[in-house]
Formats: C-alpha cells, sequence, structure tokens
C-alpha cells in the first residue's frame, strides 16, 4: 500500500479534475510533458480513461513517454517545432479539437493555436504563470473556451491537504498513481502543522514527496482490454462444478459467454451447484452439464465429438438429453 503522496501528483490532480473538470473520454493535450507534473498529468488522463496528447522538447523525452507510457508516437509533438501541431493535433483529435489543453512550458510565444486547437466550451489550464490573459486572441473567448491560470505554488494548505487526500485515494483504489524518485521527504503532519486548517482526514502518517522537476513518474502497466467473449461460442468447464469452477462460469457468463459446458463426473447435485447453473440460465446463458470424467480418455472423446458440432447441434443434443431425462 502506497504511503506517499508525491506532491506533483497533487498538483496534476487539481489542474485535471478540479480546474480543467475533466471527464472520461476527452481528449486533453499537455503542452511540456517532459517534467514531473507533465508525466502525472498524462498518466492521471490514462488512469482516467481520456485521450492524451503531449509534446516534448527531447528525444529522449519522447522515447520515454512512447516507451515507458505507451503513448503512441503520432499523440507525441515536438515542443520545438509547434508550427504544423495545430493540423496535427486536431487530426489526432478526430477533426473536433481537444476538450483540455494544459500548458505546462515556459517557453514559446505561440498563442494562436489555443483558439483553433481546443474545441468550443473547451478548457485551457496554464500553470506556467507567464501568460497574461490580455495576449489571447479574442475568438478563444467567442467560442465559449475557458480559461484558467493557476499558480499552483499558491494553493492553501487546507486545498492541499484535501488533494493529498484524494491522491492518496487513488493511490491506494487505483494502485495506478506511482512514482519511486525523490529528493526531499516531509511528513504531511509536519507539512500542515504551521497551518490554521485542522488536520481532518488525514491518513496516519502518509509522507509527502516532492520531485525535481526532470524526475520520471514510472508508470504502472495499462490494464488490460476488457474481456469479450464471443456469444457464439461454447466454453467448456472441465471438473467445473466446484467452487473455483462456478465462480469462473459467472465471470465467463458476465463477459459475454452464452453457452456452457460443464464436464463433470457427479453432475450438479448439491443446492449451490443447482443455484448458480439455475442462476446462469437466467442470466442468458445456455448450460449443459455433461457426465464425463476426463481422465477417461474414451469417455472423453465421446463427448468431444459432440461438443465440436456447431452450438445450434449441441443444443439440439441437450434437447435431446432433456427429452430423454424426460422419459425416464
Ligand atoms: C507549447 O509549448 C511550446 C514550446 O514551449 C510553445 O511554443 C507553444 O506556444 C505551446 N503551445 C501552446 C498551445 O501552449
Ligand atoms: C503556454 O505558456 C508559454 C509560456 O508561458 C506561453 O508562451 C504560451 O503562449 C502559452 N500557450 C498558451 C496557449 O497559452
Ligand atoms: C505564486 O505563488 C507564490 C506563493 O504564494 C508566490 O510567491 C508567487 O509570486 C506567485 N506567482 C505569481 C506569478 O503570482
Ligand atoms: C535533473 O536536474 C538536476 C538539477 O537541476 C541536475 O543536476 C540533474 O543532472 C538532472 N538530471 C537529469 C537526468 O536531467
Amino acid at each position: 500500500m502506497p504511503a506517499v503522496v508525491p506532491l506533483a501528483a497533487a498538483h496534476a490532480l487539481h489542474v485535471l479534475v478540479e480546474a480543467a473538470a475533466f471527464r472520461a473520454g476527452q481528449t486533453v493535450f499537455v503542452n511540456g510533458s517532459g517534467d514531473i507534473l507533465g508525466l502525472f498529468l498524462a498518466q492521471l488522463v490514462r488512469t482516467l480513461n481520456g485521450e492524451v496528447f503531449v509534446s516534448v522538447s527531447s528525444q529522449e523525452e519522447r522515447y520515454l513517454l512512447m516507451k515507458d507510457y505507451h503513448i503512441p508516437a503520432n499523440r507525441i509533438f515536438n515542443q520545438l517545432n509547434p508550427a504544423s501541431w495545430t493540423s496535427d493535433i486536431f487530426a489526432a483529435a478526430d477533426g473536433e479539437g481537444l476538450g483540455i489543453m494544459i500548458n505546462n512550458t515556459m517557453t514559446g510565444s505561440t498563442v494562436r493555436s489555443l483558439s483553433t486547437s481546443v474545441k468550443s466550451g473547451g478548457c485551457s489550464v496554464d500553470v506556467t504563470q507567464k501568460v497574461a490573459p490580455s495576449i489571447l486572441d479574442p475568438t478563444v473567448f467567442e467560442r465559449g473556451i475557458t480559461l484558467s491560470f493557476l499558480n499552483l505554488s499558491a494553493l492553501p494548505d487546507s486545498e492541499l491537504s484535501t488533494l493529498f487526500d484524494k491522491t492518496l485515494h487513488l493511490a491506494q483504489t487505483d494502485a495506478s498513481i506511482r512514482c519511486t524518485l525523490s529528493r526531499w521527504l516531509l511528513s504531511l503532519n509536519c507539512h500542515i502543522s504551521d497551518s490554521t486548517s485542522p488536520t481532518r482526514g488525514i491518513m496516519p502518517d502518509p509522507v509527502v514527496i516532492e520531485y525535481p522537476q526532470n524526475a520520471t513518474v514510472p508508470l504502472l502497466p495499462s490494464p488490460p482490454p476488457p474481456l469479450y467473449l464471443k456469444p457464439e461460442g461454447t466454453y467448456i468447464l472441465a471438473g467445473g462444478l466446484r467452487a473455483l469452477g462456478l465462480t469462473t462460469a459467472n465471470t465467463l457468463c458476465a463477459h459475454g459467454a452464452r453457452h456452457l459446458v460443464f464436464l463433470s463426473r457427479s453432475g450438479a447435485s448439491s443446492l449451490r451447484q443447482q443455484e448458480t447453473l439455475r442462476s446462469l440460465y437466467e442470466h442468458g446463458c445456455a448450460v449443459d452439464v455433461v457426465r464425463c470424467d476426463v481422465t477417461n480418455a474414451e469417455q472423453f472423446l465421446n463427448h468431444h465429438c459432440v461438443m465440436r458440432r456447431s452450438n445450434l447441434e449441441v443444443m439440439q443434443y441437450r434437447k435431446e438429453k432433456e427429452t430423454r431425462h424426460d422419459d425416464m
């Protein structure tokens, strides 16, 4: 369980969730992803199921983002050559423009791209503290783009402590926000002890880590794609009527399986087995229990032939079996 709360992660949460009001599925462009805040932002967008585009200022940063963060090359732009961005970002964001643009670079002077890259009603957050709103293209306002200019150093302690809580919670529930490098360690309790805010809701002894600007944030592997099982397939569980098998059957059914065949020596006799089979059936899953000892080759091959036929035939087989059962 991570007992650390990186300051930059708390800042990223503030920028993305509080200032930009991010929602899952939005496209976010982080201008300047090479530093610690940029890396956390990129990671957070992905953790919260958004589409992230980034810019970097060196080949090393580009390589890091591709290799460790699995960000596709066509989503990484060169900060030092922003001329082609507008059209590239536009194309990458499906011609719609960006939902959110986060400016995290200390250099550059082009502000026009903002008005053409962000979609109407979108949002721009600037954390550089260098941009005077007066230099912005007025069309930005005409198109209803929300602008926020943040000074992260000026976040009040009370707000920071809430952010630490939220970040810690995210790290604990999601295990997606991680970091290893550290330069300064501060105890959170000590950090907020001079503040006037009460220390409510604080986990016991969490530690705040402040990272140097050029630290890297290791990313956990992306979660696997959701399990999708073909409804027309037949899924066979050998010996599947015990606890593990029944749990597996429920999982298969929940992920789209619509026909399960259990191979079992003794059949479904217990109450739990019958209840589970009934519940699977009620959830739209056809269920067959075939009495068969999988360690007996002859028996198995016999049933194996039956199950290799099309699903329809298997259903037919089940019907025949039921009829035979009824006849008995
Ligand atoms: C992004 O950063 C580059 C280089 O630092 C700068 O020239 C450019 O204006 C920035 N772009 C936006 C849209 O903020
Ligand atoms: C991003 O910040 C840089 C440096 O402060 C500034 O030059 C640039 O114009 C900003 N971009 C936007 C779109 O505000
Ligand atoms: C940002 O906040 C810090 C701390 O309050 C302050 O020292 C600094 O001057 C502020 N920066 C700007 C540009 O206002
Ligand atoms: C990171 O920054 C520190 C201080 O600014 C510098 O000494 C160090 O060489 C930098 N490390 C990398 C990998 O750039």
